[in-house]
């Protein structure tokens, strides 16, 4: 056993207190000023987060309503009012920021840029104009499936200050993904790159635009084309454009467009518990403010401060924390575009010690990945600019994050453990590092204005320790997800339907202990988590069954030690049952064609063949077996309602 794993078992409940310097010069300092600004919010829900928005957001029209109900559990905040997102990330800046760098640049191979507020107002103007030449309009729906570079920022601001609702693909989605995203939002053009670079590779994004444009997508009319590896791309006439030929002389200013505090912002695909993704559609304001509040409550932000989130653009984490907060605060914000392991483990190090990042914040996957490789990367580098890390995306494991703590932090970090979905828009359960002592393993507490809690089945708050219930919002929030496009009763039934439409449902099965500290305990629907992104099970089996050998699949999730959760499929297929060198053959196969249905996230880490499902005399699928079969346990649930008992020992790989 490692010594930090011996560690994480002995200090499971201890209390880790900021450092005294960490908490004096903290924008909360303590746990009772944490306390009072709670009680504000549960005093006047609407006035603590009328009063936040009033003088946090520059407004073109201030608003006088703040909270319409009147549609629940459609949900609007601050409904007169008036504001441009892009506006308040970069314009509002310039006048005392303008030199200051907004967006510090560095790609796989080494190379650096460092952009300006000032110069970023300039190309999200210009690309705004090559957008608005192309006839792109206040509400037009646009994809965006770019490497991780500046440009994937100037792509949405930009799409921001005309208005238009950008819908962001993450970049390892395949073509076939992109297709129907593009299809579902009826999306009118593709912002795209000739390629991007990972692990020393082009990945070839316009190709696969190409290949999604061929299969369908009739409402594409342009596809802008922005120059990143260089590599060849075909280009077609009519439809597809270089943005730097679009903006040779395109103006250098232009006019944001005001929208409604409720105009959709964006949309964000994530996956749910059937086969289709949900279109979660966000706000503007709403969305906004909670960026703003989350960034200075959980990340602590001043005004010197070099903030990385690891994430990618194509993940709400990438939007709330590349794209949008760390703008909106003025703060300088890092992108990287490349893999953490190059040149050698130390990368994510390496970039902290030479751009004196810090705050840190990444994904547990990531922190055991690096973990397992060695101490000796992170010590060879230079980590005293970091001040405070944080993590995202799935429970962090004890053991993790006390090297974490010790290795990368030196003791001397708070780390915030930060709860929150796709569709919550922001940060929800977190430590505000100054106020609140942390434990490993734990979120801790709801921010402010933010009223949480775990439900029994009958929607009654559970108050006993420990006891696991459903974990709940029980108030409208400003950044809470407005809809699912195009499919409102999916947005009601998935979300509200439990309880009768009076708390959200995150989905997540949780626990409160005797400090009332909130532990996720994991996933109550068909989702997994792999490496903090969220598949459904029936996603991977759908892509499965469309491969012309595949009869029938069900899918479930087993630990994994880095990944937190693989994906295991259990297959049927046509004819004889494959042993051998065919098996092998029909895995590799299988395995490739998920990636190129879903893209390489979704690519079942193991596949084994059975001669039929395990189902109940009703023809159930009993998911519950095949999750432990998965995991290698042993069976104790009651398999004598199975119709079909004698397939168990086959679904082991016993015979
Ligand atoms: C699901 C949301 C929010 C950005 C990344 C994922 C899990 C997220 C934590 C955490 C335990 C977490 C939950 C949640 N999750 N953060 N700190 N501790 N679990 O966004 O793809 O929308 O997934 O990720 O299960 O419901 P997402």
């Amino acid at each position: 056993m490692s010594d930090h794993k011996i560690e994480s078992i002995l200090t499971e409940d201890r209390l880790f207190p900021p450092s005294d310097d960490f908490r004096q010069h903290a924008n909360i300092k303590s746990r009772a000023d944490y306390d009072k600004l709670r009680t504000e919010a549960e005093q006047d829900h609407e006035g603590f987060w009328a009063k936040l928005a009033h003088t946090e957001i520059s407004w073109s029209k201030d608003f006088t309503k703040t909270l319409d109900e009147s549609k629940a559990p459609h949900y609007s905040w601050f409904t007169d009012g008036e504001l441009n997102v892009s506006y308040n990330c970069i314009d509002r800046h310039l006048e005392k920021n303008g030199d200051k760098i907004a967006i510090i640049f560095e790609g796989e191979k080494g190379d650096t840029r460092n952009i300006t507020f000032k110069e970023l107002h300039k190309e999200v103007c210009l690309f705004a104009n090559a957008l608005k030449a192309k006839g792109i309009k206040k509400g037009d729906r646009i994809v965006i499936y770019m490497p991780m570079t500046p440009e994937a920022v100037i792509a949405m601001q930009g799409c921001a200050r005309i208005g238009a609702i950008h819908s962001v693909v993450f970049g390892g989605f395949s073509a076939e993904s992109l297709k129907d995203r593009i299809e579902d939002a009826t999306c009118k053009a593709v912002i795209t790159a000739d390629g991007g670079t990972r692990g020393g590779k082009v990945i070839k994004l316009k190709a696969a635009c190409d290949e999604a444009l061929a299969k369908g997508c009739a409402s594409i009319e342009t596809v802008f084309v922005f120059k990143r590896a260089g590599n060849n791309v075909a280009m077609k006439d009519g439809r597809d454009a270089w943005v730097h030929d679009l903006t040779a002389g395109l103006s250098e200013e232009c006019e944001p467009e005001w929208v409604n505090a409720e105009h959709p912002l964006f949309l964000l695909y994530t996956s749910g518990s059937t086969g289709k993704p949900k279109g979660i559609q966000h706000s503007s304001a709403g969305y906004l403010i909670n960026c703003i509040m989350t960034m200075k409550w959980v990340f602590d932000i001043k005004e010197d401060d070099i903030f990385w989130c690891t994430a990618d653009v194509g993940w709400i984490t990438g939007h709330s924390y590349v794209a949008y907060g760390p703008l909106a605060n003025g703060t300088t914000t890092v992108i990287y575009e490349g893999a953490p392991t190059v040149p050698d483990a130390g990368r994510f190090w390496d970039l902290v010690e030479r751009h004196k990042i810090s705050i840190f914040y990444t994904a547990p996957t990531a922190i055991r990945a690096l973990m397992r490789l060695g101490e000796d990367f992170p010590n060879r580098h230079d980590l005293s600019s970091l001040r405070l890390l944080g993590t995202v995306g799935e429970p962090i494991n004890p053991e993790a994050w006390i090297w974490y703590n010790k290795v990368i932090g030196k003791e001397k970090c708070p780390i915030v453990d930060t709860w929150w979905q796709t569709e919550t828009g922001a940060h929800i359960i977190s430590p505000v590092p100054g106020a609140i002592d942390t434990k490993p393993g734990s979120c801790t507490l709801p921010l402010p204005g933010i009223a949480v809690d775990v439900v029994d089945e009958a929607g009654e708050s559970i108050t006993e320790p420990d006891r696991g219930g459903y974990l709940v919002i029980s108030k409208p929030w400003p950044s809470m997800l407005r809809t699912i496009w195009g499919d409102e009763q999916r947005y009601v039934d998935t979300y509200w339907g439990k309880f009768n439409n009076r708390l959200y449902v995150a989905g997540d099965s949780c626990r409160r202990d005797k400090d009332g500290y909130f532990w996720i305990m994991g996933r109550i629907d068909d989702v997994l988590n792999v490496s903090g992104h969220r598949l459904g099970t029936m996603e991977v089996e759908s892509a499965l069954v469309a491969h012309e050998r595949v009869v029938e699949s069900a899918v479930v999730g087993r630990p994994d030690d880095i990944k937190g959760e693989a994906i295991f499929a259990f297959v049927v297929i046509k004819g004889e049952r494959p042993t051998g060198a065919d098996a092998d053959a029909l895995v590799a196969d299988l395995r490739k064609w998920v990636t190129k249905e879903i893209g390489a996230i979704a690519k079942p880490d193991d596949i084994r063949f059975t001669d039929n499902l395990p189902k109940t005399r009703s023809g159930k699928i009993m998911r519950r077996l095949l999750r432990s079969i998965a995991r290698g346990e042993e069976i104790t649930q009651d398999i004598s309602t199975l119709e079909n008992e004698e397939i168990v020992k086959q679904l082991q790989g016993k015979f």
